[in-house]
């Protein structure tokens, strides 16, 4: 599958060392708290299963399936979320996982659903930031990567549902979107 890749943008190496920094300062945060770790699928299910495994401390673990609809796989489109939201977050300490924050839309619609619902406190983790394409007012408490606006697959992130067990991210050659 790497032979897809034009180029590698972030080693596995380099994720597992951010993504140990990240539990490590979320460990010290939230302790003598039992934060409620919201993972948004399925692009953040593998930095979740990783990151957690960070996080000296007790915590619950619940998700939330969202897809857009897209005119092109990677042109961003309309957002539904494809389950209820059942999650009750009312008085928890709520840290939100996510893959990417690119135009900001999906997590601006996320934030707002669950600050309706008052929880004691809201953070949002994502692991990689795209800043020069946001168009919703939303900003991450924590950024694993600042990357450039490249459509990036790998760690969990896909091109038509594949290349999420990548475990680096990484930019697919032109000739795979052709
Ligand atoms: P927005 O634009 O709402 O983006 O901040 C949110 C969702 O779009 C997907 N996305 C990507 N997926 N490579 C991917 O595999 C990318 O470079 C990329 N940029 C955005 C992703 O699912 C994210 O949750
Ligand atoms: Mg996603």
């Amino acid at each position: 599958m790497n032979q897809d890749l034009a180029y590698v943008m972030i080693s596995e190496e380099e994720i597992r060392s951010r993504v140990r920094e990240i539990g490590l300062a979320l460990t010290e945060e939230y302790r003598d708290r039992e934060p409620m770790l919201l993972c948004i699928m399925k692009g953040s299910l593998v930095f979740t299963a990783d990151l957690m495994r960070c996080l000296d401390l007790p915590c619950t673990l619940e998700s939330i399936t969202l897809s857009s609809y897209r005119a092109a796989a990677t042109i961003p489109g309309d957002l539904s979320l494809t389950t209820p939201f059942e999650v009750d977050v009312s008085g928890r300490d709520v840290i939100v996982i996510e893959d990417i924050l690119d135009t900001g839309r999906t997590l601006s619609y996320v934030m707002g659903l669950l600050k309706a619902q008052n929880p004691a406190s809201l953070k949002l983790v994502v692991l990689l930031d795209k800043p020069s394409r946001r168009e919703a007012a939303v900003e991450a408490d924590v950024v694993g990567f600042t990357v450039p606006d490249e459509f990036v697959v790998g760690y969990g992130l896909d091109y038509n549902q594949k290349y999420r067990n990548l475990p680096c991210i990484g930019v697919l050659k032109p000739s795979i979107y052709s």
